[in-house]
């Protein structure tokens, strides 16, 4: 069975869907509208984020998204996202899905692919590898992909007080490297993602995500 379907006997399972995209591509926002929408179903729900979503790896986050933009060379950055998420599982993505809980993740792994591969060049290869071992089979069922140009993402933000200082401090050409990049890891997991325009109001955009989940799941409200 999917995790995250109903069973016969009509116990909710955990169920572990991240949302990914660009700067500005309205992730933050959205999770928090799934959030509301899988608790009005009776789905107990987290919503957690990266790199963050435990004690360790807050301590990471403050590291990687402070400071100067070549604050880090791209291979120890690559460490540090994969240690904060080794911890993320272990102190608060498990325990989650093992008490039946939906965790609707800000960001994952294809983050990391995004930008330190497609963005900053580290090898696929390093990549993947680091994935084996760190997530191996415990990362999502479900990835939405906010695509969003990522001008129109930063135009989002201009106004908008936050922490995402450092990677919004690298350049257009790599933010639009790391926008390609979603749209190639998508294509390369068609099982596991699906892209969502994400150039429409809070609520266009919410519904599409809401509708793509339930194309994969089934119906969600009442469940
Ligand atoms: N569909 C939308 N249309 C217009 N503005 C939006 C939309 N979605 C979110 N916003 C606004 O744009 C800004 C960025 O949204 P949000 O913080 O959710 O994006 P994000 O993908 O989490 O960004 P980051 O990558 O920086 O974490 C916020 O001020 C938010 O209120
Ligand atoms: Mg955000």
């Amino acid at each position: 069975m999917t995790r995250g379907a109903v069973s016969d006997a009509g116990e909710t399972r955990g169920f572990f869907v991240t949302l990914e995209g660009g700067e500005g591509a309205g992730k933050s926002t959205q999770a928090l509208l799934l959030k509301e929408w899988l608790e009005a179903s009776g789905r107990r729900t987290l919503v957690t984020r990266e790199p963050g979503g435990s004690a360790q790896g807050e301590a990471l986050r403050s590291l990687l998204i402070t400071g100067a933009a070549e604050r880090w060379d791209p291979i120890s950055e690559t460490l540090l996202h994969f240690a904060a998420r080794r911890e993320h599982l272990r102190a608060t993505i498990r325990p989650a899905l093992a008490q039946g809980r939906w965790v609707v993740c800000d960001r994952f792994a294809d983050s990391t692919m995004a930008y330190q591969h497609f963005g900053q060049g580290v090898a696929a290869d390093f990549i993947e590898g680091l994935y084996d071992t760190v997530v191996g089979s415990e990362g999502p069922a479900l990835t939405l992909v906010l695509d969003l140009d990522p001008e129109l993402g930063f135009a989002r933000i201009a106004a908008r007080t936050g922490d995402g200082g450092r990677y919004e401090e690298m350049d257009r050409a790599f933010h639009r490297r790391v926008h390609e990049g979603f749209r190639t890891i998508a294509e390369g997991a068609p099982e596991r993602c699906i892209v969502i325009s994400a150039d429409a109001d809070v609520w266009t955009v919410q519904a599409r995500l809401r509708a793509a989940i339930e194309a994969r799941l089934g119906p969600i409200a009442n469940g």
